[in-house]
Order: structure tokens, then C-alpha cells, then sequence
């Protein structure tokens, strides 16, 4: 069986999307089978990868609120050996629809366990907010969830509500809910600020914060305008790297060896 983990943290701008696309580009780069699911309206998974979401005939929205074939809209890029079930431009009206459906939370789960049989990893990119988009994408994280933190003023100040939100569902739904790891991101070495949010984070979430940490990198801003992951934009770059590194360490922790590449 694969793996599903959420990237999830209701803070705007602080990595999710770009870290679920490069860390996605890495497990393939390591021979993994990966599935991209974006469940943010905004659609920003989906137009790093190139896809404009106008020129699909589905996507998220058509996967788990019509009871349709998800694989009838994962798309495929052999180039990149990455699959991705972008978001659709129904999406949107998503939040208000999931309301009145009955299992509400539970949808995006039920739609994405029968594939875990066919991919290595399904990682999710979740909107920015604690809406029922984002408790889909909790409740689907078999596995756990990732949330990237960034490495800025005021870094902390949210999580204690994703936190709670997390042990909220743990309670009611899913009582093996796990942190699979926290992403330190744009991390600046110039600045003492970046170095104190480290310390910061470390003390509260301790070892479940991963050892690498991404560094702030112009090539990672500039790779989704290419509608391509780090690893081919820009290989070897520091930002390509750091994602390099987080995709060993969640192999490794995955129980996975790392193949020679
Ligand atoms: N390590 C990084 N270095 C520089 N820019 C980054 C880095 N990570 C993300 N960005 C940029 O910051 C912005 C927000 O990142 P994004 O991944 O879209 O955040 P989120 O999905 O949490 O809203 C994007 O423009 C992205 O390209
Ligand atoms: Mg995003």
C-alpha cells in the first residue's frame, strides 16, 4: 500500500504548494510511483505543473463531489513521472457545496484510499484556511500530515489552531491522525530572525520537525512559472537541493531504500 500525506497549514505563502511539488518531483526521481491531489481552489499545484486549469475536463471537484472516476481525471506526465488530479475551475465552489453532502468530511478519503494501491505516495496540497476542503485533506492523510512552516515573523501564530484542529479530528474520525513532519521553509541564513523561528519550532514540535531545512531560493519562485519542478528547472541548486534531501529523509523514514539514481 502506498502513502497519503497532507501538506497542510491554513497560513497563506508559507510553502505547501511548493513544497508538495518538489518533494512530489523527488519521490519520482527515486523511482516512486506519485499522485499530486490539489484540493486548493486556487489551483497553484496545478499551474506549477503546467496544466492550465480552463483546458481540463475535471479534476478534485469532479473526483469527490460527482460520483465520477477519479482516474478519470489524473493526468500524467511522463516526462516528470508525476501524476496529478488538478483542480478544476468547480472547485471553487467546493467549500459551500461540501455543506449539505452527507460524510462531508470523509469524501476525499474514500476517493483516494482505492489508489493508494496504485501509487507509492499521494501527497495533497490543501488551500489556506481550516475550511472542509482542508479537514478532506486531514481526514484522507492515512499517513500523516506535513506542514511547512515558514522561517518569518509570526511563523508559530496559527498553529496552534491547525494543531487543535488536527486533534480534533484525531478524536472524531481518524484516531490514528499523525504530524508526519514539520518543513522549516525560506529559510534566510542572513537574518538571526530565521535562526530564532528554528529554535522556536524545534522547542515546540521537537523531533518532528524534519533535519532539512529549505533555504529561501529565487529558483524555487521561479521553476512554477516554467510549469516545472525544481528538480528539472534548476538541478543542483540549493533549493533543488534541500527538497534532494527532505525526500531521502522521508524515504528513509518511509522504511524505503534509496535507490542509486
Ligand atoms: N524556499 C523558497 N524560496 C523562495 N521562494 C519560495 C520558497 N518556497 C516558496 N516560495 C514562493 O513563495 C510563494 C508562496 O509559496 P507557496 O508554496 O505557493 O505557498 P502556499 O502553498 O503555502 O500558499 C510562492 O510564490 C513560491 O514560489
Ligand atoms: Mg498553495
Amino acid at each position: 500500500m502506498g502513502l497519503i500525506y497532507t501538506i497542510a497549514n491554513q497560513k497563506g505563502g508559507v510553502g505547501k504548494t511548493t513544497s508538495t511539488i518538489n518533494l512530489g518531483a523527488f519521490l519520482a526521481h527515486y523511482g516512486k510511483n506519485v499522485l499530486l491531489v490539489d484540493i486548493d481552489p486556487q489551483a497553484n499545484a496545478t499551474s506549477s505543473l503546467g496544466i492550465d486549469k480552463k483546458n481540463i475536463a475535471g479534476g478534485t471537484y469532479e473526483a469527490i463531489l460527482e460520483e465520477n472516476n477519479i482516474r478519470d481525471y489524473i493526468l500524467h506526465n511522463p516526462k516528470l513521472k508525476l501524476s496529478i488530479l488538478p483542480a478544476s475551475p468547480d472547485l471553487a465552489g467546493a467549500e459551500i457545496e461540501l455543506v449539505n453532502e452527507v460524510g462531508r468530511e470523509t469524501l476525499l478519503k474514500r476517493k483516494l484510499l482505492p489508489l493508494a494501491e496504485e501509487y507509492d505516495y499521494i501527497l495533497v496540497d490543501c488551500p489556506p484556511s481550516l475550511g472542509l476542503l482542508t479537514l478532506n485533506g486531514l481526514v484522507a492523510a492515512v499517513n500523516g500530515i506535513l506542514i511547512p512552516v515558514q522561517c518569518e515573523y509570526l511563523a508559530m501564530e496559527g498553529l496552534g489552531d491547525l494543531v487543535s484542529t488536527i486533534e480534533r479530528v484525531r478524536r472524531v474520525i481518524s484516531p490514528d491522525l499523525i504530524i508526519r513532519g514539520v518543513i522549516l521553509t525560506m529559510f534566510d541564513t542572513r537574518t538571526n530572525l530565521a535562526n530564532d523561528v528554528v529554535l522556536e519550532v524545534k522547542k515546540h514540535f521537537e523531533e518532528q520537525v524534519f533535519n532539512t531545512i529549505v533555504p529561501r531560493s529565487i529558483r524555487l519562485a521561479e521553476a512554477p512559472s516554467y510549469g516545472i519542478p525544481i528538480s528539472l528547472y534548476s538541478p543542483g541548486s540549493i533549493g533543488a537541493n534541500a527538497y534532494q534531501e527532505l525526500a531521502k529523509e522521508i524515504l528513509l523514514g518511509d522504511g524505503h531504500q534509496l535507490p542509486e539514481v
